[in-house]
């Protein structure tokens, strides 16, 4: 089948059709696909409905897979293997976790805006999140376009940003969710990682603003000031017109770039099973380096 693309908006977000997940992509379709995602920064395939492998399969043709940080702390048990962030409402045996359990608060966090893993020295590149059992309402993902947030900045806060360094840890994310339950281990385990708050997209070479709940403090600036500055920040980046909302269809993968799109989970009635899985992959390097802004990461 050909492969068409139809993009949803002007240069964000489009539907790419004619892609088998049955075997990783090679050649021209993958070339396709990462020009593809260079444009639009998220993409959906509709009747994907990979199987675990091909998951897998898919996600490692565009790079390393990262493990997922409870995975690398060894510490929980896990429904699905290392490579697959879990975002489902379930437990290990497949039933609905009780709402009000420590993982369902924990995982409360995916529905604060977020670029996946930027609480990692390398942050990711890309995300691969395959809708499985989906919420008949509610439960919808939303994405903002950060490239358009940064040409949409005003000239005196660009500025502001520019050179500036915000420290990342999934701790703060977690934080503002009410969530402070964590062992001295998974503390000790969880790093704080530097990013640009302006970053450089080397695949189209457009500024993007970097912000997200994972984003904690300021380099060089007290906890107080660097911390409303970050919130302002995300505040201007998530108006509406920046927003682009997905209902789910099940089968369907979304792939996006969490170099320049952030995103979040909409609510939906926790009784009832939403069950996704997604792989990750690795950035291509840590995007600071003694204190300094690497470019082209
Ligand atoms: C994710 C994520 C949001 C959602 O998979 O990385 O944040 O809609 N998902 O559950
Ligand atoms: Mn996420």
């Amino acid at each position: 089948m050909d492969m068409s693309i139809e993009p949803l908006g002007k240069d964000f977000f489009a539907r790419v059709c004619g892609v088998s997940f049955k075997s990783p992509p090679l050649g021209g379709v993958k070339k396709t696909i990462v020009e593809a995602i260079n444009k639009y920064s998220v993409l959906v395939f509709p009747n994907a409905a990979p199987t675990e492998e091909e998951h897998l399969a898919f996600g490692r043709a565009f790079g390393e897979l990262q493990l997922t940080s409870s995975s690398l702390s060894g510490k929980r048990k896990r429904r699905i293997r290392p490579e697959f962030a879990d975002v489902s409402n379930l437990d290990l045996n497949g039933r609905v976790l009780p709402a009000d359990s420590r993982l369902a608060h924990n995982k409360h966090a995916n529905q604060l805006w977020h670029s996946d893993a930027s609480f990692r020295k390398t942050s990711s590149k890309f995300s691969f999140l395959a809708g499985i059992k989906l919420p008949r309402s509610g439960g919808e993902t939303e994405f903002v376009d950060l490239r358009a947030v940064w040409d949409a900045l005003p000239e005196k806060t660009k500025q502001k940003c520019e050179g500036k360094i915000a420290i990342h840890s999934l701790l703060a994310s977690r934080r503002r969710v009410g969530f402070h339950d964590f062992s001295e281990e998974e503390r000790a385990a969880y790093s704080y990682s530097p990013h640009p708050v302006a970053r450089v997209h080397p695949g189209i070479g457009r500024k993007c603003l970097f912000v997200g709940s994972h984003a904690d403090f300021i380099v060089g600036k007290d906890e107080v000031t660097g911390r409303q500055f970050l919130d302002e920040l995300l505040e201007f980046a998530t108006q509406e017109r920046f927003i682009c909302s997905h209902k789910w269809t099940p089968g369907e993968v979304i792939m996006w770039d969490n170099r320049c799109v952030i995103h979040r989970g909409r609510p939906w009635d926790m009784s009832v099973i939403r069950e996704m899985r997604r792989v990750t992959v690795d950035g291509d390097g840590t995007t600071v380096v003694d204190g300094s802004i690497v470019p082209g990461i």
